[in-house]
């Protein structure tokens, strides 16, 4: 069971990799668009963290209000992602504020996965 855990948490990781992994290439080349890999990455980050916000394999309390700020974070990085993407798709372009505000709050998530205990 415990294995198991770890292997979602893998995947959830990976979730993360690809969303701040897909804006970083973005953000590097001053490319201030959303692509659909953020959205597969913030896919995988939203499963595999609906899974783990379950108590099984542990034996240890989860951190409830943690688990919640989180997924608030990760509606609003959806948001910003669909937002981006409409206008996207109509305009050729994604306001910036919305673009750049995707990586600090990735970032933001994994943080407090990491240092909020
Ligand atoms: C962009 C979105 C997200 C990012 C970047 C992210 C990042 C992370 C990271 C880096 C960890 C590993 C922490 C560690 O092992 O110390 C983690 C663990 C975890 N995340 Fe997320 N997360 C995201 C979304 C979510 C959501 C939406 C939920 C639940 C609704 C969630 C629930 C959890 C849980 C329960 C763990 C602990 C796993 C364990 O130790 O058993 N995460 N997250």
């Amino acid at each position: 069971m415990e294995i198991l855990r770890h292997l979602v948490v893998l995947i959830h990781l990976i979730g993360f990799a690809t969303l701040f992994g897909a804006w970083i290439v973005e953000a590097v080349a001053r490319r201030v668009q959303v692509t659909r890999l953020m959205s597969y990455g913030l896919l995988i980050s939203l499963v595999t963290g609906l899974i783990l916000a379950a108590p099984w394999g542990i034996e240890y309390d989860l951190n409830y209000t943690k688990i919640a700020v989180k997924l608030v974070v990760l509606v609003v990085i959806g948001a910003l992602l669909g937002i981006g993407s409409a206008r996207q798709k109509r305009t050729g372009a994604v306001p910036p504020i919305l673009f750049w505000l995707v990586g600090p709050l990735t970032l933001l998530n994994a943080a407090l996965a990491v240092l909020w205990r």
